[in-house]
């Protein structure tokens, strides 16, 4: 009997065995929001049994099973100041693509550089099933795949749009399909059209002119060498750059556009939020229950702190705040002096918690990405002041969608604030919007977190999924449009007008001539 059941137990564990792949996974971003999308995928990939490799530069605060980290926090830093509300709003700094992609390029090639991730390159007996690498505005992280000779799936960590979507369809049609970093939201107006037109033919410029260029000498000089010791052949970088198995994206249609999506690029938004709410600490809970006319949530996010709002718009806030009825949870870093009954500090807001508790009606949030997919995951209707980045276009979608309003980052924004929180509570319809929308959300066939395991395995035991791949991927321009048609049929035009011509040309230089000799 033990016997068996020691061959049953040896067994399960070979299939169990069998069935765990060695992942690489680059994300290095150093922002609080990346690295909780990057830990989405950690726990759901280490929860399937497999081996996570996490280059990052924010580590896990707990250990997760089977994740061993590369911390590249050394290497890679964002800009000072980046993150300031106060010099946001006094518009000292901009955020705009010609500052940008610099940035993220250098983020890139500092985390290549890493002394940790070269140990990783120049060792032979490192191998991985797939490489997962977020997409931060290039595509130099595909000599990974050429290094380590095997799949690469994209991370896309907003929605979709055509720098990601050319990677492994072609680029989609830009009167309905925007930017990202364009906050407009279809159907677009005239001069809408013309600016992401525009957009993306910048984009473009940017990206023939610039970032192609680099990534080149930074393929060459970084994966080369690498790739040369370990004797694979030496790729083109063009070729690895449009040889993705897949793209895994934060998005789903419940909070962006419909966008038509090629089999390769799986939506699995939602996946960094446990299915399981965790409880509310017992002070937060007690507020929560006790308070009778409901909770307003305030969040500037992990990356924007409330702390840098200029004095006298804390104050405005803060006198605003205290005319409510509503208990307001602040997430604040610091403590307030004269703070209202009503008003609670919270220096950590278990945010997804707090959403998740009935008496939550309302999320004052920055409108990053995660927040308003938590707001839809828990069906909380919300106020954006966006800041940056994405956090224009979410807010704007939200506001077309009907379950959010906007209010500008201002001197005056208590003001602002005042009017939407009165409109926000005393109207149903922006519930009532965004209960619809909650139940589109979570109205899938599996949870994204159980998709994004799925098409982890199926891109690895296909070996890289190539029947995903759409042959408009491999079709040039010219033959999309069928100039190849137009100008043969302009040669047989000219060829048929020039055969005409000689025909008539001919017989009338003979009738002539015959005419000649009959006057002779
Ligand atoms: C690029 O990174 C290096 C190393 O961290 C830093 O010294 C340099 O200033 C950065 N350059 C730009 C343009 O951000
Ligand atoms: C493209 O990727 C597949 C695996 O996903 C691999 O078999 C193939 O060799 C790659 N092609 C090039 C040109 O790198």
């Amino acid at each position: 009997m033990s016997k068996w059941a020691l061959v049953l137990v040896s067994f399960l564990s070979s299939l169990y065995l069998s069935n765990a792949y060695k992942v690489l996974f680059i994300s290095p971003l150093p922002s609080k929001s990346h690295s909780i999308l990057g830990e989405g995928v950690l726990n759901h990939l280490s929860r399937a049994g497999h081996e996570v490799t996490y280059i990052a530069s924010i580590i896990p605060e707990k250990p997760i099973k089977g994740v061993s980290v590369i911390d590249v926090s050394d290497s890679v830093k964002l800009p000072t100041g980046m993150m300031n509300l106060k010099s946001i709003m006094d518009k000292t700094q901009s955020n705009d693509l010609f500052n940008m992609m610099p940035a993220l390029m250098n983020m890139s090639r500092n985390t290549i550089n890493n002394d940790g991730v070269k140990t990783l390159l120049s060792d032979k007996t490192k191998q991985f099933d797939v490489i997962i690498a977020e997409w931060m505005f290039n595509e130099v992280y595909a000599g990974f795949s050429g290094v380590f000779n095997c799949p690469l799936i994209w991370l896309s960590t907003i929605e979709p749009h055509w720098m990601v979507l050319q990677l492994v369809d072609e680029i989609p049609n830009p009167s309905y399909n925007v930017d990202s970093l364009s906050s407009n939201v279809p159907p677009l107006t005239f001069s809408q059209r013309l600016l992401e037109l525009g957009l993306q033919i910048f984009g473009k410029l940017i990206q023939i002119f610039y970032t192609s260029g680099v990534e080149q000498e930074i393929y060459e000089n970084h994966f080369v060498p690498h790739i040369r010791n370990r004797g694979y052949p030496v790729q083109p970088i063009e070729e690895l750059k449009y040889n993705v198995s897949l793209v895994l994206s934060n998005s789903h249609v419940s909070m962006g556009v419909a966008t038509r999506l090629p089999p390769n690029f799986i939506p699995i938004g939602g996946y960094h939020i446990d299915p399981v709410v965790k409880p509310l600490p017992k002070d937060l809970q007690n507020i929560m229950d006790n308070a009778k006319h409901g909770i307003i949530y305030f969040s500037m996010g992990s990356n924007l702190r409330s702390q840098h709002f200029p004095t006298e718009v804390k104050q405005e806030l803060l006198n605003m705040f205290a005319e409510l009825k509503q208990t307001v949870l602040w997430k604040f870093e610091e403590d307030l002096p004269n703070l209202p009954n009503n008003v609670h500090i919270l220096k950590w807001a278990p945010q997804q918690s707090i959403l998740a508790h009935k008496k939550c009606l309302l999320f004052i949030t920055h409108g990053g990405l995660l927040s308003t997919t938590e707001s839809i995951h828990f069906g909380v209707p919300i106020i954006g002041i966006p800041v940056f980045a994405d956090q224009f276009v979410n807010v704007a979608r939200g506001v077309k969608k009907g379950f959010a309003k906007k209010v500008d980052l201002s001197y005056t924004m208590a003001k602002d604030l005042r009017v939407a929180i009165q409109e926000m509570i005393h109207e149903s319809r922006y519930m009532t919007k965004i209960k619809e929308l909650s139940f589109i959300y979570h109205h899938r066939t599996v949870s994204p977190g159980q998709e994004l395991v799925h098409w982890v395995e199926h891109v690895i035991k296909t070996g890289g999924a190539r029947h995903l791949r759409t042959p408009a991927l491999m079709t040039p321009w010219y033959q999309k449009v069928y100039l190849d048609l137009a100008i043969i049929l302009l040669i047989i035009i000219i060829a048929i007008k020039y055969i005409f011509r000689y025909i008539c040309c001919s017989n009338g230089n003979k009738v002539s001539a015959s005419y000649k000799k009959k006057q002779n």
